[in-house]
């Protein structure tokens, strides 16, 4: 067998996000792999030897997707699989399409992350997204997201001085870049004193620091280098990986204002790379609250523990910045529809590397990360991509 050194990007596809009760999940998922096909201009779909889907199960009255959404998008008798890892379920999917073109059992591999969430209300998807933490210890008493989040917002604000208004700055700057992405949920300007009028949802998190649920899907094809360079005259390569997990219960965590998991992977990812934090020019990270933006500058090391605050009031992560973050709109901006969330930042790393992106693009990106962050932390995707 060939030695497969190196795994590539080449195809992508996004489908708008948001309320989306005009498509089925399969009818989702469809909307990127087609584009995705087309981005990858020598490629035929039956080329493609395998599609993976990166979805959470218990959204969806159909069971088993990767049954129905291969069937609709045409891949039977490919091998399909699903892979959940909660909100970075995208994510996991692309890491085992990555092994399998790697390992050289599959030489074209499709990724779908999907996810259709707005079929369901508010209350049904914090009890469900509620279970992703540890139910024996703390769901069953009343847990949910944006209390866990506001856990680690308490905690960090108590360390470290971090301000309600340093929060705000995230959702604005996401909401500016949001603003250019016609994929987004919300593409509107907002301002810090209207973030903090917004609804407290659980203190210090108000509606305006929390991602909002959604509908959508994204797309990306990998392949290995020999064919790569067939198929796109400009793929993106996989230089980093990085995967780790923490204690499901966040009594179990060392500390309150650090996602370990997120610092694993990121070392990981930079050693595999051989790059370091400052060698990124352009960042997704797992903004699913304002605060979780914070910690991932610091888990990253794009800046101090601690300095996430001031990191964006500083302006740093936007575009002419040190490190800009989320220039897609994030999880914030965009929705974060979560077995899609992975796959979307991965498209959006491969514009910006590729240099596409238009008003939202960063000059001259050739090194690129994502960070999925999948439940409280309980996994932790990092992917570093090099033009
Ligand atoms: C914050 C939250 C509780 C709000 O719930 P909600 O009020 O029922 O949300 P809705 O979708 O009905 O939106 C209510 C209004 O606020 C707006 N809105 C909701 N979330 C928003 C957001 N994050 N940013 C901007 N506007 C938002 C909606 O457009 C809507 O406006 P409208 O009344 O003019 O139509 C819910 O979005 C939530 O739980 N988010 C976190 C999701 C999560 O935990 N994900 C996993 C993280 S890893």
């Amino acid at each position: 067998m060939v030695e497969i050194v190196k795994v590539g990007i080449v195809g992508i596809g996004h489908g708008r996000f948001g309320n989306r009760n005009d498509a089925t999940v399969q009818e989702l998922a469809f909307e990127p792999f087609k584009q995705a096909i087309q981005d990858a201009k020598n490629l035929r779909r039956e080329d493609i030897d395998a599609l993976v889907v990166g979805s959470v199960p218990e959204y969806h009255m159909q069971r088993s997707l990767p049954g129905v959404v291969a069937e609709y998008v045409g891949m039977n008798p490919k091998s399909t699989w699903l892979t959940e890892a909660a909100c970075a379920s995208g994510s996991a999917a692309i890491r085992t399409a990555y092994m399998a073109v790697k390992s050289g059992m599959h030489d074209i591999v499709a990724v779908i992350g999907v996810q259709k969430m707005r079929e369901l209300s508010t209350d049904e998807i914090l009890a469900l997204m509620g279970r992703v933490g540890d139910v024996q210890w703390e769901s069953i008493f009343g847990t949910t997201f944006p209390g866990y989040y506001a856990f680690y917002a308490s905690r960090h604000m108590h360390e470290f001085g971090t301000t309600m208004e340093q929060m705000a700055q995230i959702a604005v700057k996401n909401h500016h870049y949001g603003a250019m992405n016609p994929n987004s949920f919300f593409q509107k300007e907002v301002t810090v004193e209207r973030i903090l009028k917004s609804e407290e949802v659980a203190f210090p998190l108000k509606v305006f620091d929390c991602c909002a649920n959604a509908d959508g899907a994204a797309c990306v094809i990998m392949t290995n280098e020999k064919l790569a360079k067939k198929l796109n005259d400009s793929p993106v390569w996989f230089e980093g990986m990085g995967s780790a997990s923490a204690a499901m219960s966040l009594l179990r965590r060392p500390n309150l204002y650090e996602i370990p998991s997120a610092v694993e992977a990121g070392k990981q990812a930079y050693k595999l790379a051989n790059v370091k934090p400052s060698d990124i020019q352009v960042a997704e990270v797992h903004d699913c609250f304002t605060i979780a933006e914070i910690m991932a500058y610091e888990n990253l090391g794009f800046c101090d523990k601690g300095k996430g605050g001031k990191f964006i009031e500083d302006k740093q992560s936007y575009i002419g910045g040190k490190t800009p973050v989320n220039v897609d709109g994030g999880l914030k901006a965009k929705g974060h529809p979560v077995g899609a969330t992975g796959v979307s930042m991965t498209v959006e790393i491969v514009k910006q590397l590729r240099g596409i992106a238009g008003k939202r693009q960063v000059p001259d990106a050739q090194i690129g990360l994502t960070h999925n962050v999948g439940g409280i932390g309980q996994y932790t995707f990092v992917n570093i991509l090099r033009r």
